[in-house]
């Protein structure tokens, strides 16, 4: 550092000394006492491979003045421009008048594309939502009939068959498509309509009268599609899917084998999974009287607030699951009266609840139920039933009207590698744990009869937190999201008929 400066010093000094003035005004000696004040000058210490004086000849004399801030720095800019490293340059252009005065340009450009951008995006939005709505009011046309619930409000009730007679195959598909519950199988058949209108859009296109107009707003998805169906046996991507799932089975002599050892070995899995949360989760949404279907060895039982419901009872088709849990409920709670214990299958759910209607109709059913339920809870059973879609349908049936099932449940990923994997592992898995750990459990609720309030995935998706409700039902407003809250006119769904 002293070195280099010292150098700068003598540089100065022979500058001094040689320069046409200084022999007209001083002598050597007094150029260099001018040396230390050109030194504390700042910016002539950090332009130091610059000149900091500039000459010129104005015929006359020979002028000298120092340079201007400005100048200093536009040299150092020049200089920098010249630079072998593309980022310097770079960096030195940004501060170059040149770029300064194209910078109102620059931004002026950039916020008409950030405009005509943001128009096309909302536009995309506009023409779904208005999609979504129209779809959603078909959906919800006609068929219903109705019921009292427990203020005496009449409710509308649909069954999940109006719902699909309503819209046609096309419709349905595209309604999950923008609602974000499209399903892995789903998508097959939603590729193969896609196909089908390449071809309409291209047809529609290749009309000159149709040339200004845009084929998405022409499109009558009611005409082109309904009574129209595609068969899942013609692709191949559907049926390779279906392949991957294992077959199902009682699974209860498993269960009572595992009864004793289970809670010690899932505990370590559980934890390192942070369960302990989402069962907080599911035991919040309880309230009222609460059935929980699969209840297992009762491992939801530590998150159970007795003061939030009015009844509880534990459903389980394994007899030593069963005892499990009514061990664990007897030691936390040895004095609540309104716990029930029941042995059975959920698949037998109705007659268990001595509502043995024959006609499986939710409408006509619900006029005979003897027992109903304010919430139906239910934590990684879904995997273990024989028949999940039976068993879910029977949960709705026992639902009173405004109540809601709400299960924690784990399956298929929202990433096909994940899946692939959950593939692979699913024997292991049910050898394991008697359940098979790769179903969509969104799959199985769309083809049971419930209609979906809530769906939230955790884990790469693979953990599934689900509120269902009766279909028509209608949603409470803190279950409304914000553009249904505050932008559209959802008044049937959410307030119960005077
Ligand atoms: C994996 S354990 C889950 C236990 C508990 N819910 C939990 O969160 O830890 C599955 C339970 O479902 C029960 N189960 C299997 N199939 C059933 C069915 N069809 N109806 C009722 N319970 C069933 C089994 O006996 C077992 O206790």
């Amino acid at each position: 550092m002293f070195k280099q400066r010292n150098q700068q010093l003598f540089r100065l000094i022979n500058l001094k000394i040689n320069h046409p003035l200084s022999a007209f005004s001083a002598s050597a000696p007094i150029a260099i006492k001018t040396i230390p004040i050109s030194f504390s000058n700042k910016q002539f210490i950090r332009s130091n491979s610059t000149d900091p004086y500039i000459s010129y000849d104005n015929s006359k004399f020979y002028v000298r003045r120092k340079k201007t801030h400005e100048e200093i720095h536009e040299e150092m800019i020049n200089k920098k421009l010249k630079d072998p490293s593309k980022m310097v340059r770079l960096g030195a252009y940004f501060q170059t008048k040149k770029f300064n005065k194209n910078l109102t340009k620059y931004l002026v450009l950039a916020y008409a594309v950030f405009i005509l951008y943001g128009s096309y995006h909302l536009y995309g939005i506009f023409i779904k939502q208005k999609e979504l709505t129209n779809l959603n009011n078909k959906k919800y046309k006609l068929n219903s009939s109705f019921e009292k619930d427990d203020k005496g409000n009449n409710l509308k009730t649909y069954s999940i068959k109006d719902f699909e007679k309503n819209l046609n195959e096309y419709e349905n598909i595209r309604l999950k498509e923008l609602t974000g519950k499209l399903r892995e199988r789903d998508i097959p058949k939603l590729n193969a309509y896609k196909e089908i209108l390449k071809e309409k859009e291209t047809e529609f296109y290749s009309n000159p009268e149709n040339k200004n107009k845009k084929f998405i707003e022409h499109f009558d998805a009611t005409k082109e599609f309904n009574g129209f169906t595609i068969n899942n046996d013609d692709l191949p991507e559907y049926l390779e899917y279906m392949k991957r799932m294992l077959p199902a089975r009682d699974t209860s002599p498993f269960f009572d084998d595992k009864a004793s050892s289970y809670d010690s070995e899932i505990g370590t899995e559980e934890f390192f999974l942070g369960l302990g949360s989402r069962r907080k989760w599911l035991m919040k949404n309880a309230h009222g009287d609460v059935l929980e279907v699969a209840s297992g060895t009762g491992r939801n039982i530590k998150y159970l607030k007795p003061t939030n419901i009015d009844s509880i009872t534990y459903l389980d088709s394994s007899p030593k699951m069963m005892n499990e849990t009514n061990k664990k409920f007897r030691e936390k709670f040895p004095f609540y009266k309104k716990a029930a214990f029941v042995v059975g299958r959920a698949e037998d759910l109705l007659k268990l609840a001595g509502n043995t209607a024959e006609n499986n109709k939710i409408e006509k059913v619900s006029q005979s139920h003897k027992v109903k339920y304010d919430t139906i809870i239910e934590s990684f059973g879904i995997c273990s039933h024989e028949d999940p879609v039976k068993s879910i349908n029977n949960m709705l049936e026992l639902l009173k009207p405004g109540g809601r099932l709400v299960l924690l449940e784990h399956g298929r990923s929202t990433y096909s590698s994940l899946n692939n994997y959950l593939d692979k592992r699913a024997p292991k898995r049910l050898s394991t744990w008697g359940c098979r750990a790769n179903l969509d459990i969104g799959a199985i609720l769309d083809d049971s009869g419930v209609e979906i309030v809530e769906e939230k995935r955790h884990q790469f998706g693979t953990l599934w937190c689900i509120v269902a409700k009766r279909p028509g039902d209608p949603r409470r407003y803190d279950e409304l999201n914000f553009y249904e809250k505050y932008f559209t006119n959802v008044d049937d769904v959410i307030k119960p008929l005077k």
